[in-house]
């Protein structure tokens, strides 16, 4: 398993492959399967049926060697899978950065889309190769894949930024994202 370098990180130059979604050198990748989307989906009993009909990838992070730690700006590139689990569109677990920071994201292939929610209000920005997509600290963020192919984008966050998973699974992203006879539909995520 690749590690993150040992501090102090040195100056280095990381490659991005646009095609593979790969960063080089590498450091740790993650992958999430359905059944870590746990409590996430509107449907919970299409969740389980998903989990039990295979527990397929949903996304996967990839990440530079450059540590989680205070002061330094790590980098990672997710990849979100195509699909819908009961119309609602695959997704990351999203998350608010306990220590309040920014972060941007830039598209780099396929069509995706970022739902941010600050507790009160929702926005959604549009993801395609080369927008980058502004989170301002205090805002949690989740990802969504909106075409029919795979979603990729390059993340840039402070080392010390953090990952509330539990915020959102308490307050919710205000919003959900579905994919409806027309295209991309907003509902509210209490709705059933
Ligand atoms: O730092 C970020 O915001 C991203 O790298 C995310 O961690 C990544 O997209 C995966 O999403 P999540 O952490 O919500 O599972
Ligand atoms: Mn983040």
């Amino acid at each position: 398993m690749p590690s993150y370098s040992a501090l102090p990180v040195p100056p280095m130059s990381i490659r991005f492959d646009p095609a593979g979604g790969t960063l080089q050198p590498e450091g740790p990748t993650l992958t999430r399967r359905m059944s870590d989307l746990d409590g996430l989906f509107r449907d919970h009993a299409a969740w389980e049926q998903a989990v039990a009909d295979g527990d397929p990838v949903v996304y996967s992070v990839v990440s530079s060697r450059v540590p989680e730690v205070e002061r330094e700006l790590p980098q990672s590139i997710t990849t979100i899978q195509p699909g819908a689990t009961a119309g609602e569109l695959w997704m990351t677990k999203g998350h608010q950065h306990p220590n309040h920071q920014g972060e941007i994201y830039l598209g780099i292939s396929g069509h995706g889309g970022l739902l941010l929610f600050n507790g009160t209000e929702t926005e959604w920005v549009d993801m395609t190769p080369g927008t980058i997509g502004y989170m301002p600290p205090g805002w949690a963020h989740r990802s969504i894949n909106v075409g029919d192919e795979p979603y990729s984008f390059l993340a840039v966050y402070p080392g010390g930024a953090g990952h509330d998973y539990g915020w959102v699974l308490e307050h919710g992203m205000g919003r959900r994202v579905l994919s409806g006879a027309s295209g991309v539909e907003f509902v509210d995520y209490d709705a059933s």
